[in-house]
């Protein structure tokens, strides 16, 4: 699989969340969209770590299984409950299924995402639609049906961005698009609902080993190239987007609303590799 490719080249830079305390985010239960694989189930593993109850939203129920599996065996309160984030509906039910099997929600990770490359006179508008339905319209969605909630435990938003939001970039015009929704959203969030108390704000990860994003982007055992032009020179892990997410959602991030982090090993100061 691409997550074995990627580990066998990859040295694992150090355990990203064995630092974080274990009782960080006890008490807090999190919600997150596309949880089951990728960088959403890095930050569902550091959450988990930091002793928060994890809620996992996505379209494939065995997926979720699998991951629901691995976050019990961490000692982590699992709920999952599958949805098409495009599907408000049934979002909803995945939110409450969540809220009745372990309490409001305080943490919002909007995460699920879709992407290919494609030529922007060439893709059809129902692929361009596909991708700006999946990330924008999903993440409105999630956070929408968490407000209640949120407003409730005075909780936060935390919406999974891409450089691409800030840099045109061939053949991504859709994603581009779609995560230049997300900044936006997530900023007129963080002023609306800062009388509530509820945070918003967007991690911007750069080039994560193992995850479908880079299978699409970089092949399934990475770009060599692209990976010299990260000035750490190397991939991120799950755990290391996971473990800032962390920081910033939980109570760490008390005073942050309305900002972007970037998690890139310093990428987005060189250019993509593209
Ligand atoms: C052109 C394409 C295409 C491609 C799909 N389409 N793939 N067009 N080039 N490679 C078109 C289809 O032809 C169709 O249009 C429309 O898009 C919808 O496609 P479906 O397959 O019906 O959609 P669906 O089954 O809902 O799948 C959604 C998807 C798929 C986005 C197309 O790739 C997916 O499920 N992806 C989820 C996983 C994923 O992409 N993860 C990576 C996220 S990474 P027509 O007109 O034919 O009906 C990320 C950040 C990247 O977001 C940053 C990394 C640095």
């Amino acid at each position: 699989s691409a997550e074995s490719a990627a580990s066998a080249t990859e040295p694992s830079a150090h355990d990203p969340i064995g630092h974080l305390s274990s009782t960080m985010l006890e008490g807090h239960v999190a919600f997150i969209t596309g949880g089951g694989s990728g960088i959403n189930l890095g930050i569902a593993r550091a959450f988990a770590r930091c002793g928060a109850a994890v809620a996992l939203c996505g379209r494939t129920e065995e997926r979720l299984a699998g991951a629901a599996e691995e976050l019990r065996g961490m000692g982590a309160q699992v709920a999952y409950k599958a949805a098409d984030v495009r599907d408000p509906e049934a979002l909803q039910a995945s939110v409450d299924h969540a809220v009745s099997e372990l309490g409001d929600i305080s943490i919002t990770v909007a995460g699920a995402a879709g992407n290919f490359f494609a030529k922007a006179e060439e893709m059809s508008s129902n692929a361009f639609r596909t991708v700006v339905d999946i990330d924008l319209m999903g993440a409105y969605h999630a956070a929408k049906a968490t407000f209640p909630s949120l407003q409730k435990t005075r909780g936060s938003i935390l919406f999974i961005s891409a450089s691409q939001a800030f840099k045109a970039t061939k053949y991504q015009a859709h994603v581009g698009a779609a995560k230049a929704g997300i900044e936006m959203l997530m900023q007129d969030l963080a002023v609306e609902w800062g009388e509530h108390g509820i945070r918003s704000n967007s991690l911007v990860p750069g080039p994560v080993a193992g995850t479908e994003g880079m299978t699409r982007l970089a092949g399934p055992t990475g770009d060599d190239m692209w990976k010299r032009a990260v000035p750490l020179g190397r991939y991120a892990e799950t755990e290391e987007v996971g473990a800032m997410a962390a920081v910033l959602a939980g109570p760490l991030g008390a005073y942050v609303t309305g900002s972007q982090y970037t998690v890139d090993g310093g990428l987005g100061l060189v250019g993509s590799g593209h």
